[in-house]
């Protein structure tokens, strides 16, 4: 088989660039590792930039986000037992919208199947060849047989644990990383959120979130051990540790169900640089992760396929290579951006283990900084909003 672009993974960024391309007539082949139901299922964040928002609606598919998501303009932080609201309409002019990506995934799949573009799940032994000539190509096997697709570029969508980013040797990738010492449980349950708005509050047993996915559906975190596991939190002692680390104000409405989900998530902030190597481009969570704190992961997934798609289609339209060449350093310029907010929203909100009264004391007292001055909302709220593109 022949295409254009072959995009391995079918995460939201495989898939939006597939739909992009496909509706600017640029033949595209995804090969994703796993079934469509289990890309479904995963549970992931929900908070979208509007640069995210206007892209999903360019790509066609934002008919029910613009129906079902809600739009934030403002969030909570709180330490001692307060809360204040960052909003983000003053602050910054723009807002957020809450929509899961869970469902921005099923939207992308179905516009996918309407369209007939080539999908190819559940390949297994994909592998990519040539992606330094003119002529590279990608093989996989489906029960059993083998595949080959030629191509003229392939576009790295496939992950953390993704081979894209592994094609490029060592000595040409610079990778920067921070792991941090500690992990967030998360619980989904069908109850109607705390707040209208998030809460992120620091607290001296930990950090806790309260987000939403609609107004049945609330998502909750709290940080956790490493060591720990899911299946030993039971989910009396998970709310009442949640009400604890909120301002009584926040927790006293706390309506409490069974969970529909519970589990672990590490938190990591990692970039590869370079973001491309000969004919091959990564994108998304294949060539950078950020900690969940700043909700800039699937952002930054789409940020990196609206340059990637801008560029494609600049060179079939034109044969026109500057922004393919530009795609590294313009991508990561934006990204760098995220890691540094992201990494801050978790230094300032989360215990670390062996942190001192005296660093408590100053995260407490940065978090009244931000709430008295107006010039660090502006900042915070900024970087919450997202840089534009
Ligand atoms: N071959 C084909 N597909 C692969 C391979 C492979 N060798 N390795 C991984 N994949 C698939 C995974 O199964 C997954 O569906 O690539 C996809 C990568 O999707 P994500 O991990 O969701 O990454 P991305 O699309 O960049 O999305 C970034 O979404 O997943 C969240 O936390 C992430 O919010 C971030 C955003
Ligand atoms: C979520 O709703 O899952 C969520 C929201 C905001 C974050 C992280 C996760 O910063």
């Amino acid at each position: 088989m022949r295409t254009q672009v072959a995009i391995i993974g079918g995460g939201p960024a495989g898939l939006l660039l597939a739909q992009l391309l496909n509706r600017a007539n640029i033949a595209t082949a995804l090969i994703e590792r796993q079934s469509r139901h289990y890309v479904q299922k995963r549970i992931r964040a929900g908070v979208l930039e509007w640069g995210t928002v206007e892209t999903l609606r360019k790509a066609g598919v934002g008919k029910r986000m613009d129906a079902e998501g809600l739009i934030h303009e403002g969030c909570y932080l709180a330490a001692q037992n307060r809360r204040f609201r960052v909003d983000f309409k003053k602050s910054s002019g723009n807002r957020v919208m809450i929509y899961g990506q869970t469902e921005v995934t099923k939207d992308l799949y179905e516009a996918l199947e309407q369209a007939s573009a080539e999908v190819i799940d559940e390949a297994s032994a994909v592998e990519l060849h040539d992606v330094v000539t003119e002529k590279p190509f990608v093989t996989y096997q489906k029960f059993g047989v083998e595949h080959r697709i030629d191509c003229d570029f392939i576009a790295g969508c496939d992950g953390f644990h993704g081979i894209s980013r592994l094609m490029i040797p060592l000595e040409q990738r610079k990778e920067f990383e921070r792991v941090y010492p500690f992990g967030w449980l998360g619980v989904l349950s069908e109850t109607p959120p705390v707040s209208h708005e998030l809460v992120y509050a620091n607290h001296a047993r930990g950090f806790a979130l309260a987000s939403m996915r609609n107004p049945n559906l609330s998502r909750y975190y709290i940080q956790v051990s490493l060591e720990d596991k899911a299946e030993d939190w039971s989910d009396d002692a998970f709310w009442d540790e949640l009400r604890c680390r909120l301002p009584t104000e926040v927790s006293e409405a706390l309506i409490t169900g069974p969970p529909i989900e519970k589990s672990i998530a590490p938190l990591r902030s990692f970039v590869c640089e370079t973001m491309r190597w000969g004919n091959l481009f990564l994108c998304g969570d294949a060539a950078h992760i950020v900690p969940p704190t700043g909700a800039k992961g699937l952002n930054l997934a789409v940020s990196d396929v609206h340059y990637l798609f801008e560029a494609l289609k600049l060179r079939y339209a034109a044969h026109d290579d500057h922004l393919l060449d530009q795609y590294s350093a313009t991508a990561l310029a934006r990204v760098w951006k995220a890691i540094r907010f992201s990494w801050w929203m978790t230094t300032l909100l989360h215990r670390f283990p062996q942190q001192t009264d005296f660093e408590q004391r100053i995260q407490e007292s940065e978090i009244d900084y931000i709430a008295t001055s107006q010039a660090a909302q502006c900042v915070m709220a900024e970087n919450y909003v997202g840089s534009p593109y």
